[in-house]
């Protein structure tokens, strides 16, 4: 049985948050905004935040984009060859007054592939009693380039949050929360998904209080059922529906956020499609995005995604983002509306036909 952890114990210990290229430098940036006393000694690699942490758990919640939490056992492997004195000792505190102390009991730990590990998984089962069981772990020792860490399981993504359903091509959830932030929406927008599939992102933008309305379409029936189910527990009124992003079922200037992964041509779709749908989905996107709007649209076909926006009248791309997920580097293109197309806009409600 897996153990629950306390989310409002105050513990105090040295942590490591696992993110993504690309998606690292926002979390660094909210984990400066909780800053001291709660968090100290901030710092980051190419795909994690690490920080001194004295404070209840849940004052992690709000810092989503990332998967694994874990404790540091060890920064230098020089001091692993020497054994594991030290680590050791880091899990003893962890124990006593830490993360892993916040367990509901003690926790069964696996032990993954590393120099060293036969004498070190019996110094940890001698030393705290605790269970050796590789199939249903609460701690998980692991090396991560040089760090020594213990992921704590009941502080994963999966289990801070609620359950998501799935199709093949749903996007990895910190991947979405980067994609939300990006758009910044507001608490009274309409914040629309033309290629939702699972609908993942806009559970996203309601699970951090923001959308009075959400609108989800694609052009699976399939994809739309596992959308419902994850928007079940919504309380934000929503709206799926089956349509094809090359025609969408919108008037013209109604939606405040555009957020989307599209079909990137490689596991959904194909760049010949892509080079057809792109363009239209564009010209579709310029006219129901308010004249304030934003879009956050993420893709792989980027050489395609970037001609497309060129030749689309009305919208350019104010900012880019590389991301790292899953073997690929998509991009996260912030598009808005041209100066000259606000002025339009504006000009087009003077005159009353707004
Ligand atoms: C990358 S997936 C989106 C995954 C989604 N963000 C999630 O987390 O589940 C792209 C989606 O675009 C849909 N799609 C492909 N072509 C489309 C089109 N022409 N119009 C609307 N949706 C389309 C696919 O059915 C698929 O669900």
């Amino acid at each position: 049985m897996l153990r629950e952890i306390g989310i409002d114990s105050h513990v105090r210990d040295r942590m490591h948050l696992q993110s993504l290229p690309g998606v690292v430098d926002r979390l660094l940036q909210h984990c400066h905004d909780i800053g001291a006393p709660t968090l100290t000694n901030i710092r980051r690699t190419s795909d994690s935040v690490l920080f001194d942490f004295d404070g209840r758990l849940e004052q992690l919640l709000p810092l989503r984009m990332f998967s694994t939490l874990s404790v540091v056992l060890d920064e230098s492997e020089h001091a692993r060859i020497d054994g594991f004195g030290d680590a050791l000792a880091e899990l003893e505190q962890s124990t006593k007054g830490g993360a892993i102390s916040a367990l509901s009991g003690p926790p069964a730990y696996r032990v993954d592939r590393i120099e060293g590990r036969g004498p070190f998984i019996e110094s940890v089962s001698r030393k705290f009693g605790w269970k050796n069981d590789p199939k249903a772990w609460d701690v998980n020792i692991v090396e991560h380039g040089r760090f020594l860490l213990a992921e704590v399981g009941a502080m994963h993504r999966s289990r801070r949050y609620a359950k998501l359903h799935r199709i093949p091509a749903s996007v990895n959830p910190v991947v979405g929360s980067l994609l939300v932030q990006l758009a910044k929406p507001e608490a009274d927008d309409t914040v629309y998904d033309p290629f939702c599939g699972s609908g993942t992102l806009l559970t996203e933008v309601a699970a951090i209080g923001r959308g009075a309305r959400l609108l989800g379409t694609d052009i699976s029936l399939k994809a739309l059922e596992v959308a419902r189910l994850n928007l079940k527990a919504v309380d934000t009124p929503h709206l799926l529906a089956q349509a094809r992003a090359e025609a969408l079922p919108l008037p013209a200037h109604s939606i405040d956020r555009i957020i989307s992964n599209m079909p990137f041509g490689k596991r959904v779709g194909s760049h010949q499609v892509n080079s057809h749908l792109y363009p239209q989905f564009l010209a579709e996107l310029a006219r129901v995005l308010r004249s304030k709007g934003r879009a956050v649209l993420l893709t792989e076909d980027k050489r395609l995604f970037q001609q497309a926006v060129q030749e689309t009248s009305g919208v350019r791309v104010i900012k880019e983002v590389q991301v790292t997920s899953g073997g690929l580097h998509p991009t996260a293109y912030i598009i808005e509306h041209t100066q000259k197309s606000r002025r339009m806009d504006r000009r087009r409600k003077r005159l009353g036909r707004g």
